[in-house]
């Protein structure tokens, strides 16, 4: 037994630790890198399903901003909600001015701040709301601009109706009224009232450059009166009463609307129910022609309160095909002009009927959107709810990923500053027990070939061990506990307690062999 370690102990040992440390380092490294590699193909492999998940069709929001609020624009707003039904990856905010060019302006604006992917305006008075399309065109943000238009070429669709050709549709209608003259004499000048809509809308605007021109081509003995009605039936209403009151009676109106027209008839009964005016209680009633031919306009020419329209379409659902083709980089026609047609008596009935099962449709539609609405609601809610659990998972594997990489690390460092310095010691422990295992080795030979040697002094053995005086001591010391010349009375006590226990050998021939004298001699 070694006087420090069991050797063959720590040998093992240090076999299976210190002897393949530099392959067990390179596996080790080996191991790292793998580690690393493997963790990088998991974040890899989570990065590509998040964003599998996250992949999603991009999804566009179009602000709506309406001048009126009338039938006519309800309709208009039916249309665009049916076609978005088409377009699940599109959502529609509607703002409406209520006729107020700064409220419009504000809305437009709002729609601006809040990035919308595209806005749909249609504008109460051109060149007003004109400078707040021209902000959202400049943003950035595509414009359709519908039915009335606005000057300069800042946007990026126009659908709307023929305006000038309205106008000139009213022109031949007075000219066949003119013709007429419901027994007036020829010579008499013929009268017609013009019943504008609001002065800064380009429809007003065209519509009644169409009326006239229309009527210098046709004919130059009809004089037009025009009042100002700004689309309204009250106001319309108001303007023709306070005309009747100051004029003689016209003989023929043409209302820049149906609910104008409307409004005229109801000014022109109201003043022939008047006892006073007696004037107008005596006449026939005044033919009127309104437009739009929409269902309160319909209603009108078949109750016998007006003679007729004009068609004047609204086509929601081309808007918004429109703007999916722009949003969705498709082709489309940058100016729609739409058509339109006189609607008389005989046209009125059935498109009246038509119109009150556009109104069941309309009825039915709601019931849908409301329950697709909430379905929608219900689809983001899940949604929702998914995509908490996705980030959940994801952080839970973070956060189990940067613990495996910490303990990882920090297990390294363990190994490289504790583990590692601590082999050492026991491969340098082990490498000095070595030595001084070989040492003790050829000590106890030289020392036992000597042993009956008279000459064997530390001088003797320091010499025949290469070793001097001081050195032998300390080596000696070091692997056998005492001095050298403790150690060889060691040995010599060793061998003469064998030979007296194998050889006939008296323990006086002994004596003198090993130690040169008797014992009782010292
Ligand atoms: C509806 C309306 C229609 C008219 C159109 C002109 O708001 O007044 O009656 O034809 O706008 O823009």
């Amino acid at each position: 037994m070694h006087p420090f370690f069991d050797i063959k102990q720590v040998s093992n040992f240090q076999s299976s630790i210190m002897k393949t440390s530099p392959l067990q380092s390179f596996q080790f490294s080996i191991f790292n890198f793998q580690f690393n590699k493997s963790i990088l193909a998991l974040c890899f492999l989570l990065s590509i399903l998040l964003s599998a998940c996250t992949a999603r069709e991009p999804h566009y929001t179009i602000g709506v901003s309406q001048c009126l609020d009338d039938a006519w624009r309800q309709k208009m707003n039916y249309e665009m909600e049916r076609e978005m039904l088409l377009y699940p990856d599109l959502t529609l905010t509607r703002r409406i001015a209520y006729g107020s060019n700064e409220l419009q302006c504000a809305q437009i604006d709002s729609f601006i701040a809040e990035r919308v992917d595209l806005l749909i305006v249609s504008p109460n008075e051109a060149e007003e709301v004109k400078p707040a399309v021209n902000r959202a065109f400049r943003a950035g943000i595509p414009v359709i601009v519908a039915d009335r238009r606005v000057t300069g070429d800042e946007w990026t669709a126009f659908i709307g109706g023929d305006n000038y050709k309205v106008g000139l549709l009213m022109a031949e209608w007075v000219s066949e009224r003119f013709a007429f003259r419901n027994g007036k004499s020829q010579s008499a000048p013929f009268t017609v009232l013009e019943v504008a809509g609001l002065p800064g809308s380009t429809p007003a605007t065209l519509r009644h450059k169409g009326l006239m021109e229309g009527l210098d081509r046709i004919s130059s003995s009809v004089v037009i009166h025009t009042v100002m009605g700004s689309w309204y039936q009250d106001d319309a209403e108001k303007v023709v009463a306070d005309y009747l009151r100051s004029h003689p009676l016209p003989d023929a109106v043409v209302a820049h609307n149906d609910l104008m027209a409307i409004g005229a008839a109801q000014a022109v009964q109201n003043s022939r129910k008047t006892e006073t005016n007696s004037r107008i209680r005596s006449v026939p009633a005044i033919p009127i022609m309104g437009v739009d031919g929409i269902r309160p306009g319909l209603q009108a020419i078949v109750d016998g309160q007006i003679e007729c329209s004009a068609t004047y379409s609204s086509r929601g659902d081309l808007v918004i095909q429109t703007a999916a083709h722009i949003l969705h980089g498709e082709p489309f026609v940058r100016d729609t002009v739409l058509e339109t047609t006189m609607i008389d008596e005989a046209a009125a009935y059935p498109m009246l009927k038509q119109y009150e099962a556009i109104t069941r449709d309309l009825q039915t539609f709601h019931i849908i959107q409301t329950q697709t609405e909430s379905r929608w609601q219900q689809l983001r809610m899940d949604n929702k709810i998914l995509w908490l659990c996705v980030v959940i998972s994801v952080a839970f594997l973070l956060i189990a990923l940067a613990y495996i990489l910490f303990a990882q690390r920090r297990l390294q460092t363990e190994i490289s500053h504790e583990i590692l310095p601590q082999l050492e010691n026991v491969q340098e422990a082990i490498q000095l027990s070595r030595r001084d295992e070989a040492f003790a080795e050829r000590l106890r030979q030289v020392v036992d070939e000597h042993l009956t040697d008279p000459n064997l002094s530390v001088e003797y053995l320091g010499s025949m061990l290469q070793l001097s005086r001081t050195q032998l001591f300390r080596r000696v010391k070091t692997v056998a506990g005492k001095g050298p010349l403790d150690y060889i009375r060691e040995r010599r006590l060793i061998r003469a307690d064998e030979m007296l226990h194998t050889t006939d050998m008296t323990i006086q021939q002994v004596a003198i062999e090993y130690f040169g004298h008797l014992p009782s001699e010292r």
